[in-house]
């Protein structure tokens, strides 16, 4: 998989792509994840990027020009399967996305900032508009890097457990259930006695059970939900 980030905030990048999982994804050529500035693809006297709203209103508009050159010319090397821009107003990420996308070969992530861009950059290139959730950030970089790393986790051979991303939480539409290590007592505190006793078809339906009263108390929303 090959990932191309374009932002006006390359350094916001710099960190969550550099460590533990996704730096063991791309050091295993898993993905291949690269962050290009759309500020180097202006072709204004001072390199701006963005400009006043038409219309009037507070809050400044990222232009189409920069961004459109950076993606024509990523889509002259290859061909994109998505182009997704960041953005509060799109579609809430689900589980069901991270696992659908974590299927593709290439995609463009874009990164939104100010009020946002020119609206015919979303009309003629973008492909799908993603939010991560229901509150405002400063730009679309954090957006993108969350995901990034719901997505390149799924990639098989990422993460050394395979089984493990099919236990997360919301893959059976189930908040996961409780998790215990050693010590088996501490300060007095025990691991409930079934998860010691080796009996494998009373420990899968403990964790079934916790699972579901985990999901009733706290998400009832997505019980069921399939
Ligand atoms: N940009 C600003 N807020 C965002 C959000 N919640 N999701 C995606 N991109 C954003």
């Amino acid at each position: 998989m090959r990932i191309d980030i374009l932002t006006l905030l390359p350094r916001l990048l710099d960190g969550p792509f550099a460590d533990s999982i996704l730096e063991r994804a791309q050091e295993r050529g898993l993905c291949e994840i690269h962050i290009h500035n759309i500020r180097d693809y202006s072709t204004a006297k001072q390199k701006q990027t963005d400009d006043y709203q038409f219309g009037g209103g507070a809050g400044m508009v990222m232009t189409i020009q920069p961004i459109d050159d950076l993606i024509t010319q990523l889509r002259s090397e290859r061909e994109y399967d998505e182009i997704i821009y960041l953005t509060p107003d799109g579609e809430r990420l689900e589980q069901r996305t991270c696992n659908t996308l974590s299927l593709k070969k290439n995609m463009i992530l874009l990164c939104g900032h100010y009020k946002g861009v020119d609206q015919r950059v979303r009309d003629h290139f973008i492909t799908r508009e993603i939010s991560i959730g229901d509150y405002v950030l400063s730009g679309g970089e954090l957006a993108a890097a969350v995901l990034v790393d719901s997505i390149v986790r799924l990639i098989p051979g990422v993460m050394n457990d395979e089984t493990s991303a099919l236990t997360d939480s919301f893959q059976d539409n189930l908040l996961a259930p409780p998790v215990y290590t050693r010590p088996a007592e501490y300060k007095g505190w025990k691991v409930p006695d079934v998860l010691l006793s080796g009996h494998f078809a009373n420990i899968e339906e403990w964790r079934m059970n916790e699972a579901i009263k985990k999901t009733k108390e706290r998400r009832p929303d997505i019980l069921g939900d399939e």
